[in-house]
This record gives structure tokens, sequence and C-alpha cells, in this order.
């Protein structure tokens, strides 16, 4: 809490008592009430129109890998329609197997980017589901869809915040490079396993 405070422009009481006030909330709909949040669930960019024309700040925490391709684009798109100019998103992507990841289904074997190895059609077969779904994408295909809406890159700053456990470059399928620009340097596809994306409309 004093760390907290010590970055806020809430004191320490204060952030206390807010805390106090979110413990003592009975129901979402009092606690959402008390935050000032809409939430929308589920949703289509359209829902979210609907209720707001433009945002300040858009950010999420280890969500955009669980968004299929066509959803990203939609979400950038969205981005670039109704953030407004000069102001910010922060999205942090996890962009590892989350078969790797601690947990009941955790494959110590197996290299956190294992999941490169497999081809579309193997992976949908054999691991891809509505409840738990990972689009296997790594960090240059956020940086190109930035580029195709014209969404200014602020800055991108990559992690490795485990352990490496290196995939071989020769083992990712042909699959997962169709999905880059033909220039894309295979090695960037396992660089980094989580990253934060932060962009801008300029
Ligand atoms: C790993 S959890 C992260 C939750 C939270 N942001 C956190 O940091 O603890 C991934 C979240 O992504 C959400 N999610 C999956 N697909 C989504 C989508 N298309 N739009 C918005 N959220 C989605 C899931 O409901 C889940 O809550």
């Amino acid at each position: 809490m004093k760390l907290i405070a010590s970055k806020s422009i809430f004191s320490k009481q204060e952030l206390k008592n807010k805390i106090d006030q979110i413990k003592k909330t009975e129901s979402l709909t009092t606690l959402f009430a008390l935050l000032n949040i809409t939430y929308i669930a589920p949703y289509t960019f359209h829902d979210v129109l609907n209720q707001f024309k433009s945002f300040d700040y858009i950010s999420s925490q280890v969500v955009l890998e669980h968004m299929s391709p066509k959803v990203l684009n939609e979400l950038f798109q969205f981005t670039k329609k109704s953030i407004n100019r000069g102001q910010f998103c922060v999205h942090t992507i996890n962009f590892i197997d989350h078969f790797a990841n601690p947990g009941l289904f955790q494959d110590k074997s197996i290299s956190e980017f294992n999941f490169l190895r497999y081809s579309d059609s193997t992976w949908k077969y054999w691991a891809e589901n509505t409840i738990a779904y990972t689009n296997r994408l790594s960090y240059p295909y956020y940086l190109e869809l930035c580029e195709k809406h014209k969404l200014k890159i602020i800055n991108f700053i990559g992690e490795n915040y485990r352990k490496r456990n290196e995939l071989n470059s020769k083992l990712i399928h042909k699959d997962i490079l169709k999905k880059y620009s033909p220039t894309i340097a295979i090695e960037d596809l396992t660089r980094y396993q989580r990253g934060t994306l932060i962009i801008s409309k300029v």
C-alpha cells in the first residue's frame, strides 16, 4: 500500500478508505456503480460504441493473446476510430504457450514456444477451444496491425519474465510464418515471452 501510495495521487489513508468502500459492496451492480464501470459482456465493438463514442485510454492485461486474428483486426480498427487523438492504449500481451504455464495442464518438458511447432489444423484439432483459446501470435504481428491501421507505436517493451527453454527455430511450422509479412525475422517469433505495447493516434 505504501508503494502504491508513493506513485498515486491519493494518500495511503485515502486508498485504504476506497478499498474499505469496495469491500463493503454486496453485488457487482453496486460495485460497478461505485467505481463508475460500465460492464458489457458479451460484447461487440458496436455495443461499446453505442455506450461511448470515444476514449482517452484503452488498456488490457494479458487479454489480446486470447483474441482471434479477426477480432484483433476489429479491435485495432475500433481503436483507430474511437481513441481520442494524442491519447494512449497500453496492452500487455503474453506470447507463450499456455500449456507451459503453471497449473493443472502444465507440461514442464516443453519449450514455452512449443505451440509454434504445429500446423493450424493440428493445433485446432488438439488444443483449440473457445474457453482457453490462444492465437499463437508474437509481437511483430501486433506491430504490423499498428502499421496497417496507421496507429503510432510509442513503445514496445519486450520481456523474458521466466526461465527460457529455447525452441529450435527450424521447428516453427510454416503455417505460423504465413501469419506474418515475408520479411519477418524468424527469431523474433520467440524473442520475448511477454510484452507491453503502447500506441497512440496521431
Ligand atoms: C488471462 S485472463 C486475464 C484477466 C485479467 N486481465 C488479469 O490480468 O488478471 C484473459 C482474459 O481475457 C478475456 N477475453 C478473452 N477473449 C476476449 C475478448 N475477445 N474480448 C475481451 N476479453 C476477452 C477472458 O475473459 C479472460 O478474462
